[in-house]
């Protein structure tokens, strides 16, 4: 669809209004230090910080391995079910408010497991927040299950064997965790396995790692979308690989500038992977460790490279196209969109 241009100062407000999809959001990292707060008190867990303030001043991290630390050490208030759907929840109600119309949540278990959670526990809280959510959020939003990768591929298949008795209650299976060292291929058999289940694929890959990572996540793994990928842009023919084959990169910019994949938002390559005809989307990826939920993520995005509405259009409607809904919500969606825009004064 064409866009007719919009004047700039009205583009944050378009930003706002348009309605998405957010691909990238693992729903631990949407724990806001206020509610670990209340769930360590309701649990009676110590918590090492004295208040909600100071743990968001420790939020100041060197690169992805800095964060995962902390962010391990966050999930350790999570204990019930009822902690795992409010979490959930209250990561909706902002989405909502973002006009995020669609959400595929990652989450993990082994974390959690490894704090003596059942897998269970942690499933079955999340999914009935995802359940609650046409009615309560006016949004759909589904799970998909990663893998640790720093952990070893047996135990990936532990978790997926866990899982099974939830597996209706799972969209995909992904891999998150500490990328550098912990290649894709380490989890070849895992998501051939899941593959033969039925699952969706997605992987981080290229996020601090190089674009090797991204072919082999590609031609290993076989995932439909890459989680980040920024990295690819230093591959050429990883880049022609990527348009010719409509492979949809999940871009957390804010998640980026945070752990120094990029020095500054205005280094940041979003707009020339855009221009190179990439299937990008934005995301918020952690959003309470990394400053701001989805339309922050646009908002400061776009007045950094000074994207526009055209842009905009087409990061949105990437949104829609590269998730797992099927073909008459993404109409639907991709309809309304172009209403928006259409009405938009
Ligand atoms: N888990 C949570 N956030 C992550 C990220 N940005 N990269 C890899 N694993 C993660
Ligand atoms: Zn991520």
């Amino acid at each position: 669809m064409s866009i007719r241009p919009i004047h700039p100062s009205r583009l944050p407000d378009l930003l706002r209004a348009m309605p998405k999809a957010e691909l990238h959001m693992h729903i631990e990292g949407s724990l806001e230090p206020e509610q670990m707060f209340a769930m360590a008190q309701r649990n009676r867990i110590a918590l090492s910080y004295p208040s909600a303030q100071a743990v968001r001043e420790a939020y100041v991290f060197d690169n992805l391995q800095s964060f995962l630390d902390i962010y391990h050490a966050g999930t350790l208030v999570l204990k019930t079910e009822q902690d795992f759907y409010d979490m959930a929840c209250a990561y909706l109600a902002r989405a909502q408010a973002d006009k995020v119309v669609h959400t595929e949540l990652f989450f993990d278990t082994q974390t959690h497991t490894g704090h003596g959670i059942e897998a269970s526990v942690v499933i079955n809280g999340l999914h009935r927040a995802c359940m609650d959510a046409p009615a309560k959020y006016g949004m759909t939003a589904s799970l998909i299950l990663c893998f640790l990768r720093h952990l070893s591929e047996l135990e990936a298949f532990e978790c997926l064997e866990q899982a099974m008795p939830w597996r209706d209650k799972l969209v995909g299976i992904g891999l998150a965790s500490s990328e550098l060292g912990h290649p894709p291929e380490k989890f070849a058999k895992v998501f051939a396995r899941a593959r033969q289940l039925g699952f969706r694929l997605v992987a981080h890959a290229g996020e601090e790692g190089p674009p090797d990572y991204i072919w082999s996540a590609l031609d290993v793994l076989k995932v439909e979308r890459i989680d980040h990928g920024v990295q690819a842009i230093k591959d050429a023919r990883l880049m022609q690989r990527l348009v010719h084959d409509r492979i949809p990169l999940t871009v957390c910019p804010l998640s980026n500038l945070k752990l120094r994949v990029f020095p500054s938002l205005r280094q940041h390559t979003l707009g020339r992977m855009l221009d190179a005809g990439i299937v990008a989307t934005i995301n918020s990826d952690d959003p309470a460790y990394f400053g701001g939920y989805i339309n922050e993520n646009f908002t400061q995005t776009f007045a950094a490279l000074g994207l526009d509405a055209q842009q905009a259009h087409t990061l949105a409607s990437n949104s829609f196209n590269a998730s797992f809904i099927d073909g008459s919500a993404r109409a639907r969606h991709i309809d309304r969109l172009n209403e928006v825009f259409e009405t938009f004064e």
